[in-house]
């Protein structure tokens, strides 16, 4: 008999369902006895022992869906050590609540906030497996996160869409792309639908290299010019700020996001028309693309052929084409970014594509 506990946490994506399935299938499958707890929006549900037994039958008719059948949450790990309001030990409520179901192993889908607590979980004893899951596709440790494929197509047919209305009206249009502190969905999504600017956080912009960017443009003709700007992208003069002066200048901050103040930036410059197209949580929604699917079913594999084998303490990642057990503490707490040295970033530029640098 194998008790196994599952969670998602963090912000949704694409094919969270199709990795618990996976995880599920191999379980089943084997013929082992199993019991599975699915604890319900994210570490909340384990620290307040907010869960429902799950069966075979939770996990039919769910590869294609989006979302999370279990609900999700953030819950910062900086607040994970602190007593919530009534006092109680996040912490040590988890462990106990583990302990009294008899838990074999924590099934832990998330991004990079899940993984620091995970990580903390297999620290005070549990045992735990981890699936990386984000639209940002900024976990460390694996090539490739589920959710990242299906928000490139997302964000990609919307710049598509964005194309033609460019080009009729002959206007400068931006799509800002999620991504706070990393590039990579923008700068796939961008060189994807053929944009000709691309901002991220990890290249910081001059904005007048972005209007020279346009005018050039204009000097070979063309009527319009598509920037994708990821969420987190940032000025050469705001990346030289300290944090304390960059928090400051946020505390006044007029605009609703960066694209809008590049986007006034760019109008007060060259007296163009501009656009902006936020496309927001779209990216995180629908049914997961193919290439999500299989990604998620084959990392859910692995991790029920693990619990099978009495395997833990790590995450299924994919590395260089293959699928990998990369341990927990090597993955906690790091961030893996766009290098704007990277033969990605110099195609791109080769292709035309201005990053505002
Ligand atoms: O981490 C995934 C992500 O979608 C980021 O790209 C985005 O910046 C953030 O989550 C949005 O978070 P929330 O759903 O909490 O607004």
């Amino acid at each position: 008999m194998k008790r196994i506990g599952m969670l998602t946490s963090g912000g949704d994506c694409q094919a969270l369902n199709a990795a618990m399935r996976g995880v599920v299938k191999v379980l089943t499958c084997s013929g082992e006895d199993i019991e599975m707890y699915g604890f319900l929006d994210g570490y909340r549900g384990l620290i307040y022992s907010d869960f429902r037994m799950l069966t075979g039958a939770d996990f039919t008719g769910i590869l294609t869906k989006g979302g999370t059948i279990l609900g999700t949450s953030r819950t910062p790990f900086k607040t994970i050590k602190e007593p919530d309001e009534n006092g109680l030990d996040k912490v040590e409520a988890m462990k106990q609540n583990y302990y009294k179901l008899r838990l074999d192993c924590l099934v832990i889908l998330g991004g990079n906030g899940t993984h620091k607590t995970a990580n903390l979980l297999r620290d005070v004893g549990l045992k735990v497996i981890t699936l990386p899951k984000t639209i940002d596709n900024d976990l460390y440790g694996t090539d490739m996160t589920f959710g990242f494929q299906s928000a490139v197509n997302i964000a990609t047919d919307c710049i598509d869409c964005i194309h033609t209305t460019a080009s009729s009206h002959g206007r400068v249009f931006i799509v800002e792309v999620m991504g706070h502190k990393v590039g990579y969905l923008t700068l796939n999504a961008g060189i994807a639908s053929g944009a000709d600017i691309i901002l991220i956080p990890e290249i910081p912009y001059d904005i007048n290299k972005v209007v020279e960017a346009i005018e050039a443009r204009d000097k070979r003709g063309s009527r319009f010019t598509i920037l994708a700007v990821a969420e987190g992208a940032i000025s050469k003069q705001d990346a030289a700020l300290s944090k304390k002066e960059y928090k400051e200048k946020m505390k006044n901050y007029k605009y609703p996001s960066i694209s809008y103040e590049i986007a006034e930036k760019i109008q007060k410059k060259t007296g163009k028309e501009v656009r902006v197209t936020v496309p927001g949580h779209t990216q995180r929604g629908g049914s997961p693309c193919p290439y999500d699917r299989v990604f998620a079913s084959r990392l859910g594999a692995e991790a029920g052929r693990s619990i099978l084998e009495g395997e833990y303490g790590f995450m299924v990642g994919y590395k260089n084409r293959e699928i990998v057990k990369v341990p927990l503490a090597d993955v906690a707490g790091k961030l893996k970014m766009v290098q704007p040295d990277s033969a990605m970033v110099k195609e791109a530029k080769l292709l035309g594509i201005s990053f505002g640098d």
